[in-house]
């Protein structure tokens, strides 16, 4: 199995690579912007670069994190990733909102992942008031497993979520 920083997936308009430390603060910088943070539980990058590297490409083989470019543009754009239990998340820069690519850029994924006997189902939990990622999951066929409740970044109260699923099988038609 290769590690995260030689895993190379294009499409017609991104390019996937590995995490690098050079995307910290281009990450940071779409970490600010309105509309991200809150949906999201993983954390800023901050200096020591090396250590926060390190630790977001923790997790072994299973675990596959991408800096999503644009093709022909190696600026981080935007990140997928797949946690070794499954947990999928994403991110795109909004200026990029609405023109697909982040339902380009996880389709990419889904059969890399997918190609890990490993892999079990793909999972992915979103709040209700999030129609936008629901949609991309929508977009790939995940179905809703379940709904929960869940606490946004920076809230003091648990919100409606639900948790979308790809099963295995599923995810190979994609
Ligand atoms: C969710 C996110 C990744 C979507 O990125 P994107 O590149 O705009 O996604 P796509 O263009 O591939 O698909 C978005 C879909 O949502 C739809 N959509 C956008 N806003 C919507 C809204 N308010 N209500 C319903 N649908 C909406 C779009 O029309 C599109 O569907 P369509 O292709 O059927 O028209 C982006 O909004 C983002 O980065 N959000 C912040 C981080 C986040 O929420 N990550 C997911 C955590 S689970």
């Amino acid at each position: 199995m290769l590690a995260d920083a030689d895993r190379i997936l294009s499409t017609p308009r991104l390019r996937l690579r590995g995490f690098a430390v050079r995307d910290a603060t281009p990450l940071n910088a779409l970490m600010e912007r309105p509309g991200v943070p809150e949906w999201l539980k993983i954390a800023r990058a901050d200096p020591p670069w090396d250590a926060w590297w390190r630790a977001l490409r923790g997790g072994g083989a299973r675990a596959r994190r991408y800096t999503v470019t644009q093709a022909g543009d190696d600026r981080l754009i935007g990140l997928v990733g797949l946690s070794r239990e499954g947990r999928l998340h994403y991110l795109i820069d909004p200026d990029l909102w609405g023109h697909g690519l982040a339902t380009e850029a996880v389709r990419a994924v889904l059969p890399d992942a997918l190609a890990d006997p490993r892999t079990g189902d793909i999972v992915a939990e979103v709040f209700d008031a999030n129609p936008a990622s629901a949609r991309v999951l929508q977009k790939l066929g995940f179905v809703v497993r379940r709904r929960t409740r869940a606490q946004r970044i920076g809230h003091l109260y648990d919100e409606p979520a639900t948790v979308y699923g790809l099963a295995r099988t599923q995810g190979h038609a994609q």
